[in-house]
């Protein structure tokens, strides 16, 4: 009895629901670290939580995370990794638009456990050569397949020969050749391609690479044993990956409202790409702007739901409820909240617009609630209670700087100073305008000097996989949502009690008073 009590009433004097807390505050905008969220009676234990969230009839993730749609943050490395991992990538529009086809096809064919493009060497090269591209290029390997000019598999040269005192023989010398090699046609791969490779490594004692091959034996990929036993040890893992109906990965792409050389919205050109997307499998695309409420963007979601019906459509940015409501006319089924919290995002400074998150979040959410759309929180996130905070008022988050140091982002690892970092830079940001998003921000391609950029060119600290990132960054959500006794997302939003935090509640909620020797994160 005592458990499902009422709160009494100092609680709910200075812990409020979200519908009593925002319209409190409602001359002040407030942001993730002006807010704290009180615990409530639990009988969920975080690792029991589930965080599955709907987006859009047909778009439903099992975990409420997306990459954001960056040229330094989601090509198809990023977004195969968010959907493994059972959320959503926004390949990003600053590239050709074949290229973007491209991009989506390697997700939707992405084999998981198939290194799609293994590294090759050719018959004609010198094992000094292999042993310096090593070097070079830091493998922590040293078998590779060895390949024709055409591509056909010729042999397999094994790390046991890629030696110094075999430097001047040629690779031609030292390979097994291709009658000695294992190999499985890709259409015998079937459906489970994990466990047809575990059959055969379980079948071959002693062999821990199987190489696939096309009809003409050209190389398709390369699958290790190695990847096979952490695959199926993962398989147990809470959270699966995001699927579409044929089991392929699921994956996002961003557009934008493209004008012709005239200045018209090119509606011929978006619908015809975004047909192609279509047809390459994308299961979502995001019209992804830096001002969602305007004509341009609201004319292009138009475009696209008249002619595709069925497809998700995520659309953005805003901060209104007035905006909310005029993508959701247009046809959108998500819409994008979020105007200068980005973590290389300037657009406050320059333009001086924009809402910090919670508050546009709340102003958005009761929008979309009577519209019956879903809001994604965009941007400004650092921390895995940031999430959770964004969370009561949205369906998923949008993160760019927490994944843009991770190795599946675009772009090579620098070192400075003996310290290894990413490059990371806003959309918005002269260089990535120069790039082709200058649509995003409203401007016309190639800027002229005059043009103010929103965004800046920064480095991100390398931190590893995207797997890492996300156990940390799940498990955070998992335990907030344990304190909340919340034991999905949609009691997550109902239960959250918010209340102010003081600069010096701020202070308090970070290590204090100690030399850190180790940070938990
Ligand atoms: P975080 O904080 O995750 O933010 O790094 C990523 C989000 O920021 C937005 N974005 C920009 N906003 N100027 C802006 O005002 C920019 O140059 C810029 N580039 C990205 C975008 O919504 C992204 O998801």
């Amino acid at each position: 009895m005592a458990a499902t009590r009422q709160p009494d009433n100092s609680d709910r004097q200075f812990y409020q629901p979200a519908e009593e807390f925002f319209p409190a505050n409602s001359h002040l905008a407030l942001t993730f670290d002006d807010i704290t969220l009180a615990t409530l009676y639990s009988e969920i234990l975080p690792r029991d939580t589930q965080l599955d969230t709907t987006l859009a009839e047909n778009l439903r993730l099992n975990i409420p995370v997306i990459s954001s749609d960056m040229d330094t943050v989601t090509e198809s490395r990023m977004a195969i990794a968010l959907a493994l991992n059972g959320g959503l990538g926004l390949i990003h529009y600053n590239m050709p638009e074949r290229q973007q086809l491209s991009e989506v096809s390697r997700v939707k064919n992405h084999v998981h456990g198939l290194i799609q493009e293994p590294i090759k060497v050719a018959p004609d090269q010198f094992i000094g050569d292999v042993l310096a591209l090593i070097e070079q290029k830091k493998f922590g390997f040293s078998t590779f397949p060895v390949v024709d000019r055409k591509g056909k598999l010729v042999g397999l040269l094994s790390g046991h020969v890629v030696k110094p005192r075999y430097a001047k023989k040629k690779v031609s010398e030292a390979l097994t050749p291709r009658a000695q090699v294992h190999t499985i046609k890709k259409k015998d791969l079937g459906k489970d391609p994990i466990a047809r490779a575990d059959k055969f490594f379980t079948e071959h004692i002693g062999i821990h690479k199987l190489l696939v091959v096309d009809e003409d034996d050209h190389l398709q990929g390369l699958i290790t044993m190695s990847d096979v036993e952490r695959i199926t040890q993962e398989r147990n893992a809470q959270f699966k990956p995001a699927r579409d109906a044929h089991f392929h990965l699921i994956c996002g792409a961003a557009v934008s409202a493209t004008r012709n050389a005239f200045g018209e919205l090119d509606r011929e050109r978006i619908r015809s790409h975004v047909g192609a997307l279509v047809e390459r499998g994308a299961d979502v695309v995001a019209v992804s702007t830096a001002h969602g409420h305007s004509k341009g963007v609201g004319d292009t979601v138009r475009v696209l739901r008249d002619a595709f019906p069925k497809l998700p459509i995520i659309a953005g940015n805003v901060t209104s409820a007035a905006g909310v409501e005029f993508l959701a006319e247009c046809g959108a089924n998500a819409i994008k909240v979020g105007q200068g919290p980005g973590s290389i995002c300037t657009t406050r400074n320059v333009a001086g617009v924009g809402i910090p998150q919670m508050t546009a979040l709340y102003v958005c959410l009761r929008a979309a609630a009577k519209k019956k759309v879903s809001i994604l929180a965009d941007g400004g996130i650092t921390k895995s209670g940031d999430i959770v905070k964004a969370l009561t008022l949205s369906q998923a988050v949008i993160c760019g700087g927490i994944f843009a140091g991770c190795n599946e982002a675009p772009g090579e690892i620098v070192e400075i100073s003996g310290k290894f970092y990413k490059q990371y830079r806003g959309m918005g940001s002269l260089a990535a305008m120069k790039a082709g998003s200058a649509a995003r921000y409203g401007h016309l391609p190639n800027p002229a000097q005059k043009v103010a950029p929103e965004g800046i060119e920064a480095l991100k600290e390398a931190c590893g996989s995207v797997d890492r990132v996300l156990a940390q960054l799940i498990g955070g959500i998992q335990s907030g949502m344990g304190y909340l006794g919340a034991a999905n997302l949609s009691q997550l939003r109902e239960k959250a009690r918010y209340i102010r935090v003081s600069p010096a509640g701020m202070r308090e909620a970070a290590p204090h008073d100690v030399v850190e020797l180790k940070t938990g994160n």
